[in-house]
C-alpha cells in the first residue's frame, strides 16, 4: 500500500485493501456508538485470553503481563472518561486493541492469536447480559419483598375480587398481594434457569471452526466464570439464545408488571381510591391544581412496549440466519441494552411505588360489601344448610339479588320475612354467611383468599427469600 487512497484502508483489517471505506459504508458497519457499553466485558475477556496464551506458551510471559496491564489502563481511561474512541475502528474490539498498540507497541498485536472478533464479541456480550440476569432476579426479589410488607400488613382486610373488571367475590388484600409475589417468582425463576444454561464460554471459538493454536478453554472459561466452553465453535459464535431467553423472560416480567400498574392506575382514581401513592412517586397537572397523577405506572405500563419490541426484533434479526457469524448480528445489542434498562427501570420504580403506597382499608371494605358480593357465600349457604342442589340454589339467590337490586340495597340488608318469600325454609343465620369478614375467613382451602391461608403464604415467601 503506497498511495494515499491504500492509507486510509483500515489499520486493522485492510491489508487486501486498497481504499477506506465510503462515509455511509462506516455509518452503517461501526458499532462503536453503542458497543462501549461493553468495554469491561471486552477487557476482561481480553485479560483472561492473554493470561491464557502465556500459560500455554503460544505468547511470552511478559508480553501477557503488557497486555493485561495495558488493558486496565485502558479500562480505566474509558471509565474515566479520558478514551477517544473511533468510528472508523468500527467496534468496541478494536478500539481497544489499537489503543493497546499505542500503549505497549508490538505485543499488542499478539493478543489476536487464536480468536476472532466473533468468538471475542459472543463473549463479552454473553458476559454483559449475565450480569444483567442478575440484576434482574435481584430488582424481582427486591419487588416481592415490597409486596410482602404490603401482604403481611392487610392480611385480613377485606376488598372486592374481580373478574371481567365486575364485583365477584370478597378477597383480601394480602391475597391480592401474594398473587404478584407468585407471579414475580416464576420470573425469578425463568430468568435462574435461562442463565444457569447461558453460562458456556464461547472464547476460543475463534471465527467459526475453532484454532490450531494450543488454547486452553478451560481455563479462559474459568476465569470468566463460566461453567464450562461452550462445546460446539460454529454455535458458540452464532448463539444468541442467551439474550432471546433473557428478552423473552424480560417480557413475560414486564407484562407481569404491567398488569400490576394497571392496577394501581385504576385504584388509585378518584372513582376507587383503594390506594394512595406516595407524592414520592406522583406527579401533579401543570394546568389542574387537584390533580395527583400515578405517571410512574402508566411509563411502567408502557415501557413494557419497548422490551416486547426487542424481543420480536432479535428474534426477526435471528431468524434465517446461516451458520455461522454473519454481521446481522451486531444487531443484538442496542435493543438488549434498551431493554435491560428499561427493565431494571420499571422494577426498580414499581419497588418505589409498592413500598410506598397506602391501601384505603375503608374504601376497600366498602367496595367489598358491594355488588352483591357474597351472592356465592348465599348460594354455598343454601347448598350447605337446606340440602338444596347447587343450581337450585344459585337460581334462588338470584332472585334474591334481583330483589335486593330492586330495592336498592345490599344483600345484608334484606329482611328474613323478604328471604323467606323467596324460599321459605331460609332462616336467620343466612346473616352469618353475608358479612364480607365472614366470607373471606371461609375460604380456607389451599390457595384461597382466608387470613389464615394468606398468613402461612407470607411465612413461607419470607423464608424463601430469606
Ligand atoms: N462489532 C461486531 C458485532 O457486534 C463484532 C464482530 C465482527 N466480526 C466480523 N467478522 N466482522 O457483531
Amino acid at each position: 500500500m503506497s498511495d494515499a487512497r491504500a492509507e486510509a484502508a483500515n489499520q486493522m483489517w485492510g491489508g487486501r485493501f486498497s481504499s477506506g471505506v465510503d462515509a455511509i459504508m462506516e455509518a452503517i458497519n461501526a458499532s462503536i456508538g453503542f458497543d462501549r457499553r461493553l468495554a469491561r466485558q471486552d477487557v476482561e475477556g481480553s485479560r483472561a485470553h492473554a493470561a491464557m496464551l502465556a500459560a500455554t506458551g503460544i505468547i511470552s510471559d511478559s508480553d501477557a503481563e503488557a497486555m493485561r496491564e495495558g488493558l486496565l489502563t485502558i479500562l480505566s481511561e474509558i471509565e474515566g472518561g479520558a478514551f477517544e474512541f473511533s468510528t472508523a475502528l468500527e467496534d468496541i474490539h478494536m478500539n481497544v486493541e489499537a489503543r493497546l498498540k499505542t500503549l505497549i507497541g508490538e505485543p499488542a498485536g499478539r493478543l489476536h492469536t487464536g480468536r476472532s472478533r466473533n468468538d471475542q464479541v459472543a463473549t463479552d456480550f454473553k458476559l454483559w447480559v449475565r450480569d444483567q440476569y442478575d440484576a434482574a432476579i435481584a430488582g424481582v426479589e427486591a419487588l416481592q419483598r415490597a409486596l410482602l410488607a404490603q401482604a403481611e400488613a392487610g392480611a385480613d382486610w377485606v376488598m372486592p375480587g374481580f373478574t371481567h373488571l365486575q364485583v365477584a367475590q370478597p378477597v383480601t388484600w394480602g391475597h391480592h398481594m401474594l398473587a404478584y409475589v407468585e407471579m414475580l417468582g416464576r420470573d425469578a425463576g425463568r430468568l435462574r434457569d435461562a442463565r444457569a444454561r447461558m453460562n458456556e464460554s464461547p472464547l476460543g471459538a475463534a471465527a467459526l471452526a475453532g484454532t490450531s493454536f494450543p488454547i486452553d478453554r478451560h481455563m479462559t472459561a474459568a476465569a470468566l466464570g463460566f461453567d464450562r466452553p461452550a462445546a460446539n465453535s460454529l454455535d458458540a459464535v452464532s448463539d444468541r439464545d442467551f439474550a432471546l431467553e433473557f428478552l423473552s423472560a424480560a417480557s413475560i416480567c414486564a407484562m407481569h408488571l404491567s398488569r400490576l400498574a394497571e392496577e394501581l392506575v385504576i385504584w388509585s382514581s378518584a372513582q376507587f381510591r383503594f390506594v394512595t401513592l406516595s407524592d414520592a412517586f406522583s406527579t401533579g397537572s401543570s394546568i389542574m391544581p387537584q390533580k395527583k397523577n400515578p405517571d410512574a405506572a402508566e411509563l411502567i405500563r408502557a415501557k413494557i412496549g419497548r422490551i416486547f419490541g426487542a424481543n420480536v426484533s432479535l428474534m426477526v434479526v435471528m431468524k434465517g440466519l446461516p451458520l455461522a457469524y454473519s454481521k446481522d448480528m451486531q444487531e443484538d445489542k442496542e435493543q438488549v441494552f434498551d431493554a435491560a434498562d428499561s427493565l431494571m427501570l420499571a422494577l426498580a420504580a414499581m419497588t418505589g411505588m409498592v413500598a410506598d403506597m397506602s391501601a384505603n382499608r375503608p374504601a376497600l371494605e366498602a367496595a367489598a360489601a358491594s355488588g352483591f358480593s357474597t351472592a356465592t357465600d348465599l348460594a354455598d349457604w343454601l347448598v350447605r344448610a337446606l340440602g338444596l342442589p347447587f343450581r337450585e340454589a344459585h337460581h334462588v339467590t338470584g332472585a334474591l339479588v334481583a330483589m335486593a337490586e330492586a330495592a336498592g340495597c345490599d344483600l345484608p340488608d334484606l329482611t328474613l320475612e323478604q328471604m323467606q318469600s323467596v324460599h321459605a325454609k331460609i332462616d336467620s343465620s343466612v346473616f352469618e354467611v353475608l358479612g364480607v369478614a365472614n366470607s373471606v375467613a371461609s375460604r380456607t382451602s389451599y390457595g384461597g383468599t382466608a387470613p389464615v391461608r394468606v398468613r402461612e403464604q407470607v411465612a413461607a415467601w419470607k423464608k424463601r427469600l430469606g
